[in-house]
């Protein structure tokens, strides 16, 4: 290999360098990339009108809608939640809770026997559906000071199913609202 070859080689590289980098820039400037300002497709949240059975700001509750998602089978297994402390049967006994037979309709903190709390006797509210579901969902929350140590049913089913069995447990059920 003599001299000339030599530089004929390294002119080559250089040459081949300068192509491919030059090709690179050209291309940066004839085909300058507009990045697209809006997404190409857009995924349009589809109008889906929400049945809501949570208090509405005027803290009324469509009552008929909730009791429509129970039934009082659930409401059975719902109130094994309940019965460390409650019997709903027919000549049951206190037990931490007062007895549950026929509350619904009943005033609160109506069981003569029962040692209530100040709380729950000054609410002194008839236990309708309306009532029953606001202090399940959050018993304190609802009676400030009650001593039912329960955090409350978060699901509107389990509400509105332990609701129909309770009132199936009566002898004067409240009739459908
Ligand atoms: C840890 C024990 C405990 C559990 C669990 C519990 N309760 Fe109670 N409950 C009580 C006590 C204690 C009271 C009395 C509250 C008071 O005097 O403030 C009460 C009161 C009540 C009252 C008012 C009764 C009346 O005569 O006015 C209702 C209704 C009630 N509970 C329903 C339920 C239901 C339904 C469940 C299950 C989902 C439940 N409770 C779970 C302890 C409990």
């Amino acid at each position: 290999m003599n001299g000339f070859e030599i530089n004929k080689i390294i002119a080559a590289i250089i040459f081949t360098v300068l192509v491919v980098f030059g090709i690179d820039k050209i291309s940066d400037l004839v085909f300058e990339v507009k990045k697209p300002t809006e997404a190409a497709y857009k995924v349009e949240a589809p109008d889906v009108k929400i049945v809501s059975t949570k208090s509405s700001s005027s803290g009324s509750v469509d009552i008929k809608a909730l009791l429509a998602v129970g039934t009082i089978e659930h409401g059975q297994k719902v109130f094994k939640k309940c019965t460390a402390c409650h019997v709903v049967a027919k000549g049951g006994k206190n037990k931490i809770g007062p007895v549950l037979y026929g509350v619904l309709g009943r005033k609160s903190g109506a069981i003569s026997d029962y040692k209530y709390s100040k709380a729950l006797i000054a609410h002194g509210k008839v236990w309708s559906y309306e009532e029953m579901n606001l202090y399940l969902l959050k018993p304190q929350a609802h009676i400030k000071g009650t001593k039912m140590a329960f955090a409350g049913l978060k699901k509107e089913k389990d509400r509105a199913s332990v609701i129909l069995y309770m009132n199936s447990q009566s002898d004067n059920p409240l009739p459908n609202p």
